[in-house]
């Protein structure tokens, strides 16, 4: 199974899931004064809301929906521009495209963060945001982000989507920027199968929100619309069996991260002191969600000899998530003449030449991190893992 969330799905989520069965409303809108009616989104917006420290919350359809939803309420038209990390999902950058943003972007450092060095060289004119990733759950430089933000004028819309759980200096990931967007699909740290969330302490940038995802709507369909609706919105909307799944997951997160965090700090002072490898920087060792334990070596041959020994792969070669390796944006940056290809971020190539990520949480190839522990590791399973790892790097 690929995240830790859905290694917990249980009775919670069953018991939750049978509330909407049985209240026969499928949907999020319904009949507030039927006792039946059990508003399981509204409910899970509300807890979202809280446990994020955020002034509202919506929950979408994904991660991404809830990533165009954030840009398109900002304001962002047609022509702007968003610096984006060059190591992250592809999402990131086709939320900004669909929304008719360009996304401009920058090296990462060896927090596989956006490096805020970089940041800075890459506004233009036409910048307007910057949308860090909370990359395998470890929390980006804010301080250093919003400092650049603040004295450009730029916005910041946070992608948490690999975050859920995580906080950088006792805030909430997500709750930082203007908005944060979160996803809930199988590889995060909670899941319903699929969905997303977005949050801000911006009244307005929730309602634009709501009703981008709603054709226009007022929150919740509250209120007078007809006549009154002035954006034009899509349908990025959630069912309650979502809204069930999602409430009952989010009620576990502290578990899952705690559990996750004490995983991590066994493997890791398992395998710490091995020479010729170190451990990337963490912004906020306490706060970042355990879900991975990143790797980097003094030399990308090397790494690439351990990595075979333990039948995984260096970042870099992990497909999904390196600029270099998603032959669609490949095409997109060529055809803007953009810098694309190989060599375009050599500061980032370097460092995920010389990652290699090990699973604590979320086991997925795609990330490079086929090798590893489960958040229901036994303490004899993490020794044997870390003891495998030992060997490789000894042998290699
Ligand atoms: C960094 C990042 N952004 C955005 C997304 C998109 O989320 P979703 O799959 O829910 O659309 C993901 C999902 O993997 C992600 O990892």
């Amino acid at each position: 199974m690929p995240g830790p969330g859905s290694y917990w799905i249980g009775d919670e989520e069953r018991r939750e899931v049978m509330d909407v069965m049985e209240s026969g409303y499928l949907s999020r809108y319904g009949d507030l004064n039927d006792p039946r009616f059990k508003h399981k989104v509204y409910t899970l917006e509300k807890e979202f809301a809280a446990y994020t420290g955020t002034g509202d919350a919506l929950i979408t359809s994904s991660g991404t929906s809830a990533l165009m939803i954030s840009l398109l309420a900002m304001g962002i038209e047609p022509g702007d521009e968003v610096i984006v990390p060059a190591y992250t999902f592809v999402a990131t950058y086709t939320a900004a495209i669909f929304a008719g943003v360009t996304p401009v972007l920058a090296e990462i450092d060896e927090s596989l963060n956006l490096d805020p060095a970089d940041i800075e060289k890459r506004i233009t004119p036409k910048t307007k945001a910057i949308v860090p990733v909370h990359m395998l759950g470890n929390p980006s430089d804010m301080d250093a982000i919003m400092d650049i933000a603040g004295r450009h004028g730029l916005m910041v819309l946070e992608d948490a989507c690999q975050a859920c759980g995580g906080s950088y200096k006792g805030r909430k990931l997500g709750s930082i920027g203007r908005m944060g967007a979160f996803s809930l699909n199988v590889y995060k740290t909670i899941t319903a199968g699929d969905g997303g969330a977005v949050v801000t302490s911006d009244r307005d940038l929730y309602e634009r929100a709501f009703a981008i995802h709603d054709q226009g709507h007022t929150p919740n369909r509250a209120g007078l619309e007809v006549g009154n609706r002035v954006i034009l919105g899509l349908n990025f909307r959630v069912t309650e069996l979502l809204g069930a799944v999602a409430l009952a997951q989010l009620r576990k997160i502290d578990r899952i991260t705690d559990t996750l965090r004490e995983k991590k700090r066994k493997l890791k002072a398992a395998i710490e002191g091995i020479p010729g490898i170190k451990f990337r920087k963490l912004n906020d060792p306490e706060g970042e969600c355990g879900t991975l334990c990143t790797v980097l070596f003094d030399s990308a041959e090397k790494a690439s000899r351990v990595a075979a020994k333990l039948g995984t792969k260096t970042v870099d070669h992990s497909g999904w998530h390196v600029y270099v390796n998603m032959e669609h944006i490949d095409r997109y940056l060529a055809e803007r003449g953009l810098p694309h290809g190989l060599g375009a971020y050599p500061r980032t190539d370097d460092i995920l030449s010389r990652a290699i990520n090990l699973s604590v949480g979320v086991v997925d190839a795609g990330l490079g991190s086929a090798f590893g522990i489960d958040i229901d590791a036994t303490d004899e399973r993490i020794a044997e893992i870390a003891a495998t790892f030992k060997k490789a790097c000894e042998s290699s």
